[in-house]
């Protein structure tokens, strides 16, 4: 009997991207394997995405930088993996600074293992989590995908420009399919409020921080400058809901499974294609959580950029995807989920 290959197989699909994108697999009717090291996420999280969807997805506790133990997932599942969407990865900017040997083993070390491994048991298409910070700071904006990448402010940025060549070249050399997704600030939680952003200690991310200060676990934000060029002094960003995010995976590994894609190593920006200044976010969360936020304005972030939005025309052309939500809807949801963490004693 020949078995028709159909699970999709995610790394760090137990993470905060990871886990909303497994749930949007399972409600698109795909079986899901997830291979997470739990190394920044819980297991709990399956239960979560059990609750969400009905299904449960298969699981292996592995980290992808121990190359057997991954084969060992490949040859476990051998003939039956369909595609991968891969995660997994270190992400935290300052910590990358700190221990950047750490940050290429896991994030470029970690993507090579898995490419030698897909080409070893003839899986062929990978979608890949890239970001806008391969950008930098861009000399146009909003910014498209042949906008040149610049130099990393971080050796976590280096990582993915890294990845994204190491993905260009094999595809160029085999028949690896490739889609590598930018995203811009991904935020918000599912409407379920059981599955969010779960940062390990203080968060470095604005969205986080405000929510953990408005709940009381934080005692107050800091802006982190409010001296730049933008119309209220603080830097603008594409905040994207996690939700948009997830589904347009879903398109990108369809682009690949029925084999739609233009080019063997194709780049999409997802993003919004609007900026909201860190001023801005703050307010809309004061409207949606009813509360007032105890911040201040600091001084500015080394390694900040002043703003950065996406470029979606072709994304949303070509992936047939376009975020749906908003800003509102995203921190509403940011805020139930930490409300359901206090609950939770998380
Ligand atoms: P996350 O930390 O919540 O999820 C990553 C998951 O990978 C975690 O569950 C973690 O336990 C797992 N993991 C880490 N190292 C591993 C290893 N060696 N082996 C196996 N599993 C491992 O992060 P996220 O925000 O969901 O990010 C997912 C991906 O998206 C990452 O590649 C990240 O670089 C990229 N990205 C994130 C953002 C963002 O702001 N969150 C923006 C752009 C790109
Ligand atoms: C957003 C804005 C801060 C915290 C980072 C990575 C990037 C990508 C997404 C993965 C900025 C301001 C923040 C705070 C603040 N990740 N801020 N007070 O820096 O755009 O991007 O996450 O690929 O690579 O660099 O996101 O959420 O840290 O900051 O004022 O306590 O909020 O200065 O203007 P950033 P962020």
């Amino acid at each position: 009997m020949i078995i028709e290959p159909k699970l999709i197989l995610v790394t760090g699909g137990t993470g905060f991207i990871g886990s909303h994108t497994v749930v949007e697999l399972l409600q698109a009717g795909h079986e899901v394997l997830v291979v997470d090291d739990l190394s920044n996420s819980r297991i709990e999280v399956l239960d979560a995405i059990a609750q969400i969807s009905g299904k449960r997805p298969l699981f292996e506790q592995v980290d992808i930088t121990d190359r057997e133990a991954l084969d060992g997932v490949f040859k476990k599942f051998h003939g039956q993996i369909e595609g991968v969407i891969h995660f997994a990865a270190k992400k935290a900017v300052g910590e990358s600074v700190q221990f950047p040997l750490m940050y290429y083993r896991v994030n470029v070390g970690g993507t090579v293992n898995l490419l030698e491994c897909m080409a070893g048991h003839g899986v062929e298409s990978i979608v890949f989590s890239s970001s806008c910070t391969v950008y930098g700071q861009p000399d146009v904006i909003p910014v498209n995908e042949s906008a040149p990448r610049k130099d990393a402010e971080s050796p976590y940025g280096n990582t993915k420009r890294i990845c994204e060549d190491v993905l260009r070249d094999a595809s160029a050399s085999s028949s690896l399919m490739v889609v590598a997704l930018r995203y811009f600030n991904p935020i918000g939680a599912h409407a379920s409020a059981l599955i969010g952003e779960l940062p390990l200690g203080t968060p470095n991310n604005l969205v986080p921080y405000i929510t953990q200060t408005g709940i009381g676990k934080r005692e107050q934000l800091t802006v982190h400058g409010n001296d730049y060029p933008t119309p209220d002094g603080t830097c603008i960003r594409d905040y994207i809901h996690v939700v948009d995010l997830a589904k347009a995976h879903i398109r990108a590994l369809g682009r690949l499974l029925d084999r739609q894609q233009k080019a063997t190593y194709e780049v999409f920006n997802i993003g919004t294609g609007s900026g909201s200044t860190v001023l801005e976010v703050i307010r809309t969360f004061e409207k949606v959580s009813g509360r007032s936020l105890n911040y201040r304005i600091g001084p500015r972030r080394a390694g900040d950029i002043t703003q950065v939005y996406a470029d979606t025309v072709y994304s949303n052309a070509e992936l047939g995807w376009k975020a749906g939500l908003g800003l509102e809807e995203a921190l509403r949801s940011a805020w139930a989920w930490e409300q359901h963490c206090q609950t939770l004693g998380l």
